[in-house]
């Protein structure tokens, strides 16, 4: 059965052969590990499968605005991918960023994808970013967040990574 738990320090290195396995490359394992060791993690979820890590998301914060979140990167085994443990991961993260009163989460990928979780790609909110804006999406919780006019500062470790 599929369990969700917070990453703890004891996962790191299993998290790390995971997330450099699935993308074949280091560029997201290194904004990980930048991002905590700046302290800007908010939550930072795996899912397991008999004890065994098979899904990873991390969220942080954005310097600004204050109480914004990041969604980057999330990560499931190959193995393992197209059986919703991605779509749980971020659910989870989510409903976490809502009880913990984050003001929105921000996410740059696949419209296609994190549509369905309620980001909000094209909408009224007119966010400025290095980012292309056609992938970045919205998720607003703090409702005048969904028509907000902001200029997104990602936190360093999105340009040292
Ligand atoms: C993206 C990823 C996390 C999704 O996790 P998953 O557990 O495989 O996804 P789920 O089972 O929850 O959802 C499957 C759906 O997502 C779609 N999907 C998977 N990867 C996708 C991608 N990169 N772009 C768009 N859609 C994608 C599938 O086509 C499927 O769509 P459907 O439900 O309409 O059939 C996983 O495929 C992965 O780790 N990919 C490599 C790393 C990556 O690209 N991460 C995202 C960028 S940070």
């Amino acid at each position: 059965m599929l369990r969700i738990r917070q990453a703890r320090p004891e996962d790191h290195t299993e998290i790390s052969v995971l997330v450099v396995t699935t993308f074949g490359q280091n560029n997201e394992h290194r904004l990980i590990e930048a991002l905590r060791a700046a302290g800007a993690v908010t939550l930072e979820l795996v899912a397991l499968l008999e004890d065994r890590i098979v899904g990873h998301v991390c969220f942080s914060r954005f310097d600004v605005p204050p109480g914004w979140w990041v969604l980057a990167p999330v990560s499931v085994t190959t193995a393992y991918q197209n059986r919703g443990i991605g779509s749980e991961l971020v659910r989870y993260g989510l409903d976490q960023a809502r009880q913990q009163r984050a003001g929105a989460v921000v996410v740059v990928g696949n419209p296609d994808y994190y549509r369905r979780f309620g980001f909000v790609f094209d909408g009224p909110a007119h966010l400025s970013s290095p980012y292309p804006a056609q992938y970045t999406g919205l998720y607003p919780i703090a409702p005048e967040t969904a028509a907000a006019a902001v200029a997104l500062r990602y936190p360093a470790a999105f340009e040292e990574a």
